[in-house]
Order: C-alpha cells, then sequence, then structure tokens
C-alpha cells in the first residue's frame, strides 16, 4: 500500500482535530483510500506546549522551510488562520510542488484569485471545503454534483458564533451583552469577537462561496458588511410579534437592473425570516447554506459550521480525495 506523507500547519482546533480524526478512523480511511497516511511534520508556534490532541508521532517543528524544503512531503494542510503568513506558507508549498488543503477562509478570500493561480501553474490541487460552513460539504457539492446548474442565489447563516446569540437573545429575552459574555465564558466566541460578530467572518465565506457558484471573485472588503452588534433586545421582539426571526446572512444574487442586464449584489447583514423560509428553523451555533439552481431548485445545507471535529472532517474529506488521486 503507497504511504502519502503529509504535513499540518497548525495544531489548534482544526490541526488537532485532524489529527484526532485520523487516530480515531485510521482503519477505515486506509482501506477506503487503499494509502496509508503519515503525518511527518505538524508545524506549530511553540513545540514545548503540552497539546490536548495526538500527535501522531509527526515531529513538531516551528520551522516552515523544514516542510517546504522536504521532498517526500506531498500534501501540506494549512490550519494555522490569520492572512500571513499563512497565505505566503500556501504559496510556497504549491510552487514546491505539494498540494494544499485548507481552512482558512480569511487567508483564501483576501487571495483567491493568486492561490488559484498558482497551483494552476504548478499543477496541484487547492482545496478548501472547511473554509465555508465548517464540515457542511457545500462547496464540494456546488463544485460536483450540481456544478450543470446556473446558480441565481447563494445564501447563509455562515457564522456559528453570531447565530448562537441572536438565538439566545430571541429564546431567553436576553441582551446582547449578556449574550456575548456568556458565549464567551462557554469558548463559542473568541475573547475578540470582532471578526465574527461585525460580519467579516461572514464576509470572507460569501466570498469563496460566490466565486465557485458564480465564477466571478469579489474581495473580501469590498462586500457591503454590517454585522450584529447593533441590534437591541427591542429588534429582536420586534421580530418576534411578527412571527420573525433575525438572522446575519451573507447573501449574493442575481437581479435585472432596468435595462433588463443581470447584475450581481451580494452583502452581508442581518436579515428576518419568517417560518416559510427554510433558514428560520436555523439555530443556535448552526449554520446553513442556501442555494438555488436553474435546474436543481433550491436546496439547503445544515450542519455543523465550526468544532474540531467537524472542521477536521472537511479537512480530512479533501486530503483523501487528493491522497487517493496520487
Ligand atoms: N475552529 C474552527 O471551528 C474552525 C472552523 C472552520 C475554519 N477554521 C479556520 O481554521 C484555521 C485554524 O483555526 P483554529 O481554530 O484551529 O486555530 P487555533 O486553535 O488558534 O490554532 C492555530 C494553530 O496554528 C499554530 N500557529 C498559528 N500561527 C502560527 C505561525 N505563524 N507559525 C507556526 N504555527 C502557528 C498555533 O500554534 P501553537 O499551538 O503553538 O499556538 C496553533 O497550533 C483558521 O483559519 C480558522 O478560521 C476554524
Amino acid at each position: 500500500m503507497k504511504t502519502v506523507k503529509i504535513a499540518i500547519l497548525g495544531h489548534g482546533n482544526v490541526g488537532g482535530g485532524l489529527c484526532e480524526i485520523l487516530q480515531m478512523n485510521r482503519q477505515l480511511i486506509e482501506e477506503r483510500i487503499e494509502r496509508k497516511i503519515h503525518v511527518s511534520y505538524i508545524l506549530v508556534n511553540n513545540v514545548t506546549k503540552e497539546r490536548p490532541w495526538p500527535t501522531l508521532g509527526a515531529k513538531l517543528t516551528d520551522s516552515f522551510d523544514e516542510i517546504v524544503n522536504d521532498n517526500s512531503i506531498e500534501i501540506v494542510i494549512e490550519a494555522l488562520g490569520g492572512i500571513e503568513p499563512a497565505a505566503s506558507y500556501m504559496r510556497s508549498a504549491l510552487e514546491a510542488g505539494k498540494h494544499v488543503v485548507t481552512a482558512n477562509k480569511a487567508a483564501l478570500a483576501a487571495n483567491y484569485p493568486a492561490l488559484l493561480e498558482k497551483a494552476q501553474e504548478n499543477n496541484r490541487q487547492l482545496l478548501f471545503e472547511a473554509s465555508v460552513g465548517g464540515g457542511i460539504p457545500a462547496l464540494t457539492a456546488i463544485s460536483n454534483p450540481l456544478q450543470g446548474n446556473e446558480f441565481t442565489e447563494v445564501m447563509g447563516i455562515l457564522n456559528g458564533t453570531t447565530n448562537y446569540i441572536l438565538s439566545k437573545m430571541w429564546d431567553e429575552g436576553l441582551s446582547y451583552d449578556e449574550v456575548l459574555a456568556d458565549a464567551q465564558a462557554k469558548g463559542f466566541a473568541e475573547a475578540d469577537p470582532t471578526a465574527d460578530v461585525e460580519g467579516i467572518d461572514a464576509a470572507n465565506k460569501l466570498s469563496i462561496l460566490m466565486a465557485l457558484a458564480f465564477h466571478v471573485y469579489v474581495h473580501p472588503e469590498k462586500i457591503p458588511t454590517e454585522g450584529i452588534s447593533k441590534i437591541t433586545l427591542k429588534d429582536i421582539e420586534n421580530a418576534k410579534k411578527h412571527g420573525e426571526k433575525i438572522k446575519l446572512i451573507g447573501h449574493g444574487y442575481w437581479e435585472a437592473d432596468e435595462n433588463g442586464q443581470e447584475i450581481l449584489k451580494y452583502h452581508v447583514k442581518p436579515m428576518k425570516f419568517t417560518s416559510e423560509h427554510p433558514i428560520f428553523g436555523v439555530d443556535n451555533e448552526y449554520n446553513a447554506i442556501y442555494i438555488n439552481g436553474n435546474a436543481v431548485g433550491q436546496l439547503m445545507f445544515y450542519g455543523s459550521g465550526a468544532g474540531p471535529l467537524p472542521t477536521g472532517s472537511a479537512v480530512l474529506g479533501d486530503l483523501l480525495s487528493i491522497a487517493r488521486s496520487l
């Protein structure tokens, strides 16, 4: 059985979750893809830190050069976070002839055309299922089984933290600040929640979704973005009186202008839904991605948009599809 050697950049929630699944499901994975997966390196900031996740016999290193210069590494998994150095590491790995899998929407959305071009130039795969919707396999669905559709609309609850906050406000009548503090205490929200609550994370994901569904790349900073930090309990109670829920939505859709020309519209903003729309029932930390294709009609994918194992599951799916093709 061929052994595929890989390196994982990052051993936090995503890198660690990936290692956990590789350990938990090793036998069935290797039987399914008829390959052994060997994790040669894990890149971290601090090699001496105690870690809750298995390291699978990999060498922990803080040197990316050691990884990129090792010709035996065929696949690099990027799960560092932030735009740099993650984007430069992905570029270098592709230039060095390695396939890349990433969960990092910020680095990918900011550099989408350049990274895709780099992958094409070097005849390598760049896969990123985990970057939008965590464990939900919507990107693979858009680019594989649904690829024969013309998409008229993509829309989603793309951020679990904000959905959790809005759900708790609706369900329990708590203020935005009370729920945010509770979410931070439970680890559902970051200490600095700006990227989530101001819609920046959702804009990164919408940029990637639109690039795949519409073949139009919009830099996330060009997407009009409004978060949820100004939503009051009064807004929620008013919505509730009308049988509505407020959700933070990333939305891209085609609309005809006055000359009948189709224009792509996009935004991230809080929107109201009644129970007639499937988005209404998506609560707490769950994500949903709703798409409308001219052949398939309406589809909605629902599931865990974050967390070590759901996100690790999506990263692993990409890793295995590359490993199988080698
Ligand atoms: N968490 C989720 O549920 C989730 C879901 C979907 C996508 N993502 C994306 O996945 C990526 C990783 O998220 P995460 O939650 O796993 O982050 P995390 O828990 O903060 O882990 C980051 C890991 O990367 C290492 N690291 C960071 N910068 C580094 C650098 N410059 N050099 C070497 N190592 C470095 C850290 O090393 P140390 O351990 O030594 O500190 C840590 O192991 C992010 O792009 C995130 O947006 C996350």
